[in-house]
């Protein structure tokens, strides 16, 4: 069983990048082009692609965009390779948390320093930039098939925010695995946070698994621990958005909170995640920007105050759970254990 829209949820075609508008669902199911370097920007601020893997190849997408745009007025490689890393740096300032975007513009910019014509060069990053999505789906269900072991029988499966196919190219990294488990157990079933201020268990993750027909649960953020205390959930996953080299882990606000819920009640807490989140620069969590949002998420529900307008609002989109609280990182290239520093040193060597 999968993901039956079968649509990727960004995707290169006609040298344009095309994607899901996140922001309607589950109301509408709308498709957008994006067709230049600062609508892709655009894009990834304000939220029509979200989720750290699904950011990461629109920025490869966008450094393509970019390329197309530097061909058309750059008369030589030393002003093409100027203005598209330009571009890219401002493409990277769009969301500062997940990592991915970071790591797949980087890995784009690296086809500058190959020789050939500024078209030669472009054609290269819009290759690379197909690559790198085709990509992620594999890495996904591999994920996905590691992920699955650790799920037991008629598992009850809590999840915060949306790692889904949303949150991907396709298939999901955190929902990957339940989908994978899914497939071998269909007793499973699905807890999903609301996920305040935005919503994205709510309108995403609860729309992708009933899509698929996974038995899915919609519960208000403050009510994790009162399930676990009643036992009706016996295992944690969620994504991430940037792992540091200890294992610390930041993903969508909120996290945090549950994985101090699950150390409580001894409920097993995993993180799944593609190599690419895991920031090896960093050495522990404190060091990982945390994005501050519009505070209008926080005081508005569908355009409505729901507030005293002279209230003080603070909107961190994402917290950090320390390494402690993690039971493991269910990865493509397996699933890394405590201590984390040693186990994600080990993985990048095998690499
Ligand atoms: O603000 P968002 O919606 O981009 O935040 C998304 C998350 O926190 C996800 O859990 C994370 O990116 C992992 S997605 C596979």
């Amino acid at each position: 069983m999968e993901f039956k829209s079968k649509i990727k949820t960004i995707e290169w075609i006609n040298n344009k990048s095309r994607m899901i508008d996140q922001r309607l669902l589950p109301k509408e199911f709308k498709i957008i082009e994006i067709t230049d370097s600062e609508g892709m920007y655009k894009a990834i601020k304000e939220m029509i692609v979200r989720g750290a893997p699904a950011i990461g190849i629109a920025g490869a997408h966008g450094v393509a965009l970019a390329a197309m745009e530097a061909n058309k007025f750059c008369n030589d490689r030393q002003s093409f390779n100027k203005t598209v890393k330009q571009k890219s740096d401002y493409l990277k300032s769009s969301r500062p948390t997940a990592v991915n975007l970071m790591w797949a513009i980087d890995k784009q910019l690296e086809i500058l320093s190959e020789n050939g014509s500024s078209s030669q060069i472009t054609d290269k990053l819009i290759q690379n930039a197909i690559k790198m999505e085709n990509e992620d789906i594999e890495i996904n269900k591999k994920i996905g098939q590691y992920g699955a072991k650790i799920v037991p029988q008629s598992a009850a499966i809590l999840t915060h925010c949306n790692a889904g196919a949303l949150a991907t190219v396709g298939y999901g990294t955190a929902l990957g695995v339940i989908r994978s488990a899914y497939a071998k157990d269909p007793t499973i079933k699905v807890f999903a946070d609301e996920t305040r201020p935005r919503q994205q268990g709510a309108r995403l993750t609860t729309w992708e698994l009933t899509e698929d027909g996974i038995d899915t649960t919609l519960i208000t953020d403050g009510m994790c621990s009162y399930f676990m205390s009643k036992k009706m959930i016996n295992l944690v996953i969620t994504g991430a958005d940037r792992i540091a080299s200890n294992g610390d882990t930041a993903n969508k606000i909120g996290t945090y909170t549950v994985a101090i819920a699950a150390k409580y009640h001894k409920i097993p807490f995993y993180i799944a995640a593609p190599l690419s989140t895991i920031d090896l620069t960093i050495p522990c969590g404190e060091q990982i920007p945390i994005e501050e949002r519009n505070h209008d998420e926080v005081t508005h529900i569908n355009g409505d105050w729901i507030c005293s307008p002279k209230v003080n609002i603070i909107n961190p989109g994402f917290d950090v759970t320390p390494n402690e609280l993690i039971s493991g990182i269910i990865t493509e290239k397996g699933i890394l254990y405590p201590p984390f520093n040693e186990s994600i040193k080990k993985v990048f060597e095998q690499k």
